[in-house]
């Protein structure tokens, strides 16, 4: 997915923009269905409803042991009648029966509380300023993708809470495409495995990954390849473990409009807090308007921002959550 979001979240660890979000999900070209709908009948009996999570099993291929299944099968029936009440009215998002249909949202992959809290950005940042960009030179849209800078989405899984470095080397794989014409998956497997600043799978702070990279470079995906698991820090003596670097990283601080003319420049890292309507918003082509968290444990990279017909403002938002 990519995650279409108006939301004010941009960089909150610096103060509460917390306002209102208006977001929304939409595919890159294609738009397969990527979550199934619920009917009344659906929900008639618990036979009726098995029905549902077999189907919802066989159209996501997901496998479950006889014993985990009738354990998920109660989580997935609690977020059936969620999600249908939800879509009940006139609902600010649709709710559907995504990938994770049958998980908590304490399930969700994403980094420890105490990991985020532990590492407040250090004082001699270099802040980016408002004016980076005036009014007038300000794009109407941006959108990344157009312009050959954003690779595929990934997918972290749901035991490395790793989105920090999927961030990290999303960022360095845009401003890179950007300056030299080469788009290149670049790797969070060597961030996870080899940056003692940040907790791998567990927990870590995107900046300390740009850090990383701009004292080591860092690998292409092709060198050293993602499997989610935190392991030993190895690298390849050849080009490929050492792709890209950065000169340095600003801190975009202040306003969701200081967010745009930084995205304007290139794709950009947020850190966001996950809410239950977010897990389940199923949309292929609309627009987030559910809450956000104020508790951030996840982070994402914005690669554009535009107005829709309904002169909506929203931010393009790519996940690491896989394409369902
Ligand atoms: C907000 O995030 C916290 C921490 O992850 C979580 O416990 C809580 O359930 C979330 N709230 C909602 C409404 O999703």
């Amino acid at each position: 997915y990519y995650i279409y979001m108006l939301c004010g979240a941009g960089w909150v660890k610096h103060g509460d923009h917390g306002r209102t979000i208006v977001a929304a999900i939409a595919m890159a070209t294609v738009v397969p269905v990527t979550s199934m709908g619920i009917t009344g009948q659906d929900l008639e009996s618990e036979e009726s409803l098995w029905d549902l999570y077999e189907r919802w099993c066989a159209f996501n291929e997901v496998a479950r042991e006889p014993d985990e299944k009738l354990m998920r099968f109660s989580i997935f029936k609690q977020n059936v009648r969620f999600i249908h009440e939800n879509n009940q009215g006139d609902a600010r998002s649709k709710l559907g029966l995504n990938i994770f249909a049958d998980k908590t949202h304490a399930e969700l992959p994403k980094v420890e509380a105490d990991c985020t809290s532990a590492g407040h950005l250090p004082y001699h940042f270099d802040y980016m300023p408002h004016t980076a960009i005036t009014n007038e030179d300000l794009p109407d849209r941006v959108d990344w993708r157009d312009h050959h800078a954003v690779t595929s989405v990934k997918n972290q899984g749901q035991y490395c809470g790793a989105c920090w470095a999927f961030v990290a080397a999303g960022a360095v794989e845009g401003i890179t495409a950007i300056k030299t014409g080469k788009l290149e998956d670049l790797s969070p497997q060597m961030l996870v495995d080899c940056d003692k600043a940040n907790l791998g799978c567990r927990c870590g702070e995107s900046w300390r990954a740009l850090d990383f990279i701009k004292k080591n470079r860092i690998a292409t995906d092709r060198a050293y390849p993602y499997d989610g698991i935190q392991r030993r820090c190895h690298m390849r003596a050849d080009g490929l473990s050492r792709f890209a670097s950065i000169e340095g990283f600003h801190v975009v601080y202040g306003s969701e409009r200081a967010l745009m003319a930084a995205v304007a420049i290139q794709p950009v890292i947020v850190e966001i807090g996950l809410d239950i309507y977010f897990h389940y918003y199923s949309e292929d082509m609309g627009m987030y308007t559910g809450p956000c968290n104020k508790t951030i444990t996840h982070a994402i990279l914005v690669v554009g921002y535009g107005t829709d017909a309904f002169l909506r403002r929203y931010w393009i938002l790519k996940n690491s959550w896989g394409t369902k």
